[in-house]
């Protein structure tokens, strides 16, 4: 079978995935193949954007990666070492903020800082981590609010500072920002990119939104078909903050709209055929 690779450029990996397959297993039925001989590298300080049709794996991909689910075959490489758990340097932010509403922002910020697989850290660092990772997303002044007093885009700054406080070396965001409003979403686009920017943070980002690839991607992979494999590759080197409507990003834009369509196409067909 041919090995579909999306390699970066630049030699320094900082995460690789390769062959990945993932099945779920399904009562009285063939096991659900959604990922098939999959792979792909992450540069340092590269981010690198995910779009893909609903349903086609991306999640289950981030969740792999983030050796939070175990592939059913393949290898994941961070720092060039075999990943088979949680890494303490990879941080997790999902769609929803998933916060503990019994607890305040910075305890929330704080919370599994000092969990098992994490290093162990003082009490007065953990409790300095806390408040630059607040800072670094503007939410100072508000450390004592629950979650049940924070806006939409506060909530999602606070799900990032807890990732933050981690100092992850990459990142790794589920749809993070598809919730928020127009304008919040943007004010997110630019925030990430000035935290990457700050740390050298790589970073993999899953959304539906081609213009926030656009925005904020140095590389666009697209996911198609089931199984999932990659279908399209797309480099952008323009500096930030980006001006995503001269001719050559609209160039690009019109390619992954097409390729998309196709994919959702054949993707709906190969269901149809699959549930005959
Ligand atoms: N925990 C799970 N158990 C069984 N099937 C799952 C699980 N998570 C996802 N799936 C299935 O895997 C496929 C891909 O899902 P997902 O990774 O969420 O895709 P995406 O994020 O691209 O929408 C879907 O068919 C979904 O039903
Ligand atoms: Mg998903």
């Amino acid at each position: 079978m041919l090995m579909q690779t999306a390699t970066s450029a630049n030699d320094d990996i900082v995460l690789g995935a390769y062959g990945i397959e993932l099945r779920y297993p399904r009562p009285n039925q063939p096991a659900n193949t959604v990922l098939c001989d999959f792979s792909l590298e992450l540069a340092k300080g590269e981010i690198l954007a995910i779009l893909g049709p609903s349903g086609v794996g991306k999640s289950s991909l981030l969740r792999v990666l983030a050796g939070l689910q175990a592939a059913s075959q393949g290898t994941i490489q961070v720092n060039g070492g075999s990943l088979h758990g949680p890494h303490p340097r990879l941080g997790f932010v999902f769609q929803d903020a998933s916060l503990l509403p019994w607890l305040n922002l910075q305890e929330n910020v704080g919370f599994g800082l000092d969990f098992k697989h994490q290093p162990a850290i003082t009490k007065a660092e953990k409790q300095q981590r806390v408040q630059a990772a607040i800072a670094d997303v503007d939410l100072l002044g508000a450390q004592e609010r629950y979650p049940s007093e924070l806006s939409g885009g506060m909530a999602q700054r606070t799900a990032l500072a807890r990732s933050l406080a981690r100092q992850p070396e990459i990142l790794l965001l589920d749809e993070p920002f598809s919730a928020l409003d127009e304008i919040t979403r943007a004010d997110m686009q630019t925030l990430l990119l000035q935290i990457t920017a700050k740390y050298d943070t790589s970073a993999i980002l899953v959304t539906h939104d081609i213009d926030e690839a656009l925005t904020v991607a140095d590389r666009i992979l697209l996911i198609g078909q089931s199984p999932g494999r990659l279908i399209g590759e797309w480099r952008i080197d323009d500096e930030h903050p980006r001006d995503i409507v001269t001719t050559k990003i609209t160039a690009i834009r019109v390619e992954i709209t097409q390729a998309l369509r196709e994919a959702r196409n054949s993707t709906k067909q190969q269901r149809r055929v699959a549930s005959r």
